[in-house]
């Protein structure tokens, strides 16, 4: 897969030279081109962005440094043999970045990450390049960064683990948190390792029991402890035929019991603090 990231920051990329990232390149898995903004200005102060149209605070991103970056960007790869590139805006308006986005980006060939500072990139860029290829605004969270490069640091590393090879195991991502297809999307319950005791605290037994059958149940039952306590909306949005009758006694004894509609809801009294 080829990656650019067009940024006034290269060096906030710097991350993408380390770990899991940093090894799918050194392997040739990931071929990543960072490249600085202000190249693609003619002013003397590498001028970027300008005041709003239509009055505002902050500044906007100017057409002609993006308009000249991503066409210089995309004929570079065309030329070396890249295709189907996509355009990844990161910005807090975007559309959710999700575990299923993130597979769905994992298979196309090239991204082309266009970050943004300021209050946002002039929208006749993102309208100019739709007409060119898929455009993905996607935002990671419902905060505001200074700006989109730690997102494409975000995005790149949940879309790289998923490359074929990239992980080595490719069992470890089809028990994600967030597998799209997993039969409920629950979060996952709490890991243990050697030590056997640390300042009195023991493991579970169950674990160290070696009954597989016993095990698989106690981590999906703590799975949907924990995802009823941090993140309800995932049981609420599961279709009843996620759960099985231990998942349902499990369910029962946080409070939770099934609606007509086949949903699972909690009596408010139930919510623990
Ligand atoms: N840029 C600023 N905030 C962002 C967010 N939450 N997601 C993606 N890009 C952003």
């Amino acid at each position: 897969m080829r990656l650019d990231v067009v940024t006034i920051f290269p060096e906030y990329l710097e991350p993408l030279n380390v770990s899991l990232v940093g090894k799918a390149r050194a392997r040739g898995q990931l071929n990543v081109h960072v490249h600085d903004l202000r190249e693609w200005t003619y002013d003397r102060h590498n001028t970027v962005d300008d005041t709003p149209y239509g009055g505002g605070p902050g500044m906007v991103m100017k057409t002609d440094p993006w308009g000249d970056a991503l066409d210089s960007v995309l004929a570079d790869g065309y030329d070396t043999g890249s295709h189907g590139p996509a355009l990844v805006v990161p910005t807090p308006s975007g559309r959710p970045f999700t575990q299923e986005l993130a597979v769905e980006l994992s298979e196309r060939p090239w991204l082309v990450f266009a970050p943004a500072r300021y209050e946002g990139i002039d929208r006749r860029v993102v309208d100019e390049y739709a007409t060119r290829m898929p455009v993905y605004e996607v935002s990671i969270g419902d905060y505001v960064l200074a700006g989109g490069e730690a997102a494409v640091l975000v995005v790149t590393e949940a879309v790289a683990r998923l490359l074929p090879g990239v992980l080595g195991n490719a069992e470890s991502h089809r028990d994600d948190s967030f597998a799209p297809g997993a039969m409920a999307n629950l979060l996952e319950g709490p890991v243990y390792t050697k030590p056997p005791e640390w300042r009195g605290r023991d493991i579970p037994d169950v674990l160290l029991s070696g009954h597989h059958g016993r095990i698989a149940r106690w981590r999906r039952d703590e799975a949907l402890k924990r995802t009823a306590a941090n993140r309800p909306d995932l049981i609420e949005r599961c279709d009843s035929a996620a759960f099985d009758k231990k998942d349902r006694e499990m369910l029962s004894i946080l409070g939770w019991q099934p609606a007509p509609d086949g949903r699972f809801w909690r009596r408010p009294e139930a919510v623990e603090e």
